[in-house]
């Protein structure tokens, strides 16, 4: 299958690629490089064997992208990863995020409707269901209202998505996901960092590797066994694999137009159960100290995962030690030492 993998040299859309690709499948991947690095073609073409085809487009220009429509005109189904996604730089600049996250979404979507191509896969995140009421959280778990711009964008493109479907004969499959950590085997994928990162693992990798002086965990006085917060933390290779997974439902269930997955593994750790696992996982030592609560976390939120085990064919398999040993290997080979 031909498969247009917009945002596929990010954290997420390179993994995908490589699993595609993996299957003999061809992703044609758009990025705009804002976010990314041209140089994970080569990486991919390391790991693969193969380099995917590439195109730099701007997803908010609709001509660009009636162009590579244009060019590509026998694509059979989209995954849509490309977006803005810090959550501090969403508030600072909100426009910005909405702008480009619904702009590029909607510039997709009319593409995809005039061009008679009309399976997409969308990623979207656990953040919508906010401090959910219940947990784990399933597919059904009211929308809460975001906590930042840049959630509200994943909500928003989620309705918008909805709409589209109704109206045409687009066909959706979005995918919720939980807290995607660690990196590809080989170590040449993962998450890029420029400046200080954003999420937990790189602060715990970053604090081993001693670019850090201590790992600080935002609050220890929530209502959970250790007092810090609970997250589901789930492998980027079995969200990677979850795509695939998704692609072909689509191309075997023709009767269904919408439909939502959890992916997550359906465990909640805690932050210190995380720096526990690092530790064992590594034998190295991490230092911390607990300060206040950051603003907006949520408290504890994981996955119901049985739709996507038992309507997707998916399951998460890869260990939280297999998380933590590839996001230290990937750390040191950022640093240049293997
Ligand atoms: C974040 C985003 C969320 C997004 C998700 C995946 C926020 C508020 N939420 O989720 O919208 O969908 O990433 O991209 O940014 N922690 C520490 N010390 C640190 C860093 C984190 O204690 O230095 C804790 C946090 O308080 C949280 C947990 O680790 O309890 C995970 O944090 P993080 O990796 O930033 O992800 P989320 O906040 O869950």
């Amino acid at each position: 299958m031909k498969i247009l993998v917009t945002g596929g040299i990010g954290y997420i859309g390179s993994h995908t690629v490589v699993e595609l690709m993996n299957l003999g499948h061809i992703p044609i991947i758009i990025d705009n490089l804002v976010n990314s690095d041209i140089e994970v073609l080569d990486r991919i073409e390391k790991i693969t064997g193969k380099r995917p085809i590439f195109e730099k487009v701007e997803m908010c220009n609709f001509d660009e992208m009636h162009r590579l429509f244009e060019k590509y005109p026998d694509i059979d189904a989209v995954i849509h990863f490309a977006a803005l996604l810090l959550v501090e730089e969403s508030v600072e600049e909100p426009l910005i995020y909405y702008y480009n996250n619904l702009t590029s979404t909607i510039n997709l979507l009319q593409c995809m409707a005039e061009f008679n191509i009309n399976k997409i896969v969308f990623s979207s995140s656990c953040t919508v269901y906010g401090e959910p009421d219940n947990l784990p959280v399933d597919e059904f778990a009211p929308i809460k209202p975001a906590m930042s711009p840049y959630g509200n964008t994943k909500k928003i493109c989620e309705d918008i998505l909805t709409d589209t479907v109704k109206a045409t004969d687009i066909r959706c499959i979005m995918l919720r996901y939980f807290n995607p950590i660690g990196a590809h085997e080989t170590a040449l994928i993962g998450e890029f960092q420029d400046g200080p990162p954003h999420h937990l693992i790189p602060y715990i990798t970053e604090t081993a590797f001693g670019k850090r002086e201590k790992l600080r965990i935002f609050g220890n006085d929530y209502n959970t066994p250790d007092g810090t917060c609970l997250r589901d933390y789930i492998h980027v290779v079995d969200i990677a694999i979850a795509h695939i997974a998704a692609i072909e439902r689509m191309m075997k269930n023709t009767d269904k137009n919408i439909e939502v997955f959890n992916l997550g593994t359906g465990i909640g750790y805690s932050v210190l159960d995380m720096v526990n696992a690092f530790e064992t996982a590594t034998g190295i030592k991490i230092n911390y100290e607990i300060v206040p609560r950051r603003a907006g976390d949520v408290e504890a939120v994981y996955a119901d995962t049985h739709r996507a085990n038992t309507e997707l064919n998916w399951k998460a398999e890869r260990t939280l030690e297999e998380m933590m040993r590839s996001a230290w290997k990937w750390e040191k080979a950022l640093a240049g030492e293997k």
